[in-house]
């Protein structure tokens, strides 16, 4: 069953690939005294194969099959950073059960800068075979998703550790106007 996002007190990443969801989550956990843990990590520990093998022996569906049973498996999570997938958001239904679980923030960016730093890392069976224009409409689609998170940064001019520190200004500003939010809805204090 979802937690109450208050109590469960997840960070949870989202993002197109490239936008640096490791990097900066794992830094991120460090900051704030939070376990870390990737989607991608439990589905390649559940499998015992990688990701590209994974792609390449039983192809997206079954993938995306796997991030469905690891979005069951979250529920479990309390006080961790949780980076997902770049696609592990992006079926309906997804993203309003992250953000019951947590704080979800999306890093975001312009695909430009997102896709040479994905190109550059490598690994990624979604940007193979794709064309420019491919990846862009991919990127499109896939916005409508991310967007509905309750924060996002803009993270291509920012390295990581200014990422970190955006990402962090906006929790505790996130955390500053929520009773103030509450009770304008007429929400009852706790
Ligand atoms: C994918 C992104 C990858 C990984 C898999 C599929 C996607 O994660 O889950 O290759 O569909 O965008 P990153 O976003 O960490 O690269």
């Amino acid at each position: 069953m979802a937690k109450d996002s208050e109590t469960s007190r997840n960070v949870i990443l989202v993002g197109f690939m490239g936008a640096g969801k490791s990097t900066v989550g794992r830094l991120l956990a460090r900051r704030l005294g939070l376990c870390f843990v990737e989607t991608d990590d439990m589905i390649t520990a559940r499998e015992g194969r990688s990701i590209p093998e994974i792609f390449g022996a039983h192809g997206e569906p079954y993938f995306r099959a796997l991030e469905a049973a690891t979005l069951d498996a979250l529920a479990d999570k309390q006080g961790h950073v949780i980076a997902t997938g770049g696609g592990f958001p992006c079926r309906p239904g997804v993203m309003e059960r992250l953000k019951a679980l947590g704080t979800v923030v999306w890093l975001g960016g312009d695909l430009d800068t997102l896709y040479q730093r994905a190109t550059r890392l490598g690994g990624r069976p979604m940007l193979a075979d794709r064309s420019r224009e491919e990846i862009a409409a991919l990127y499109e689609a896939r916005r409508a998703h991310y967007s509905q998170a309750h924060v996002s940064v803009d993270v291509s001019y920012l390295g990581v550790d200014a990422a970190v520190t955006r990402v962090l200004r906006y929790l505790r500003e996130r955390e500053r106007i929520k009773p103030a939010a509450s009770s304008a809805m007429g929400g009852g204090a706790p």
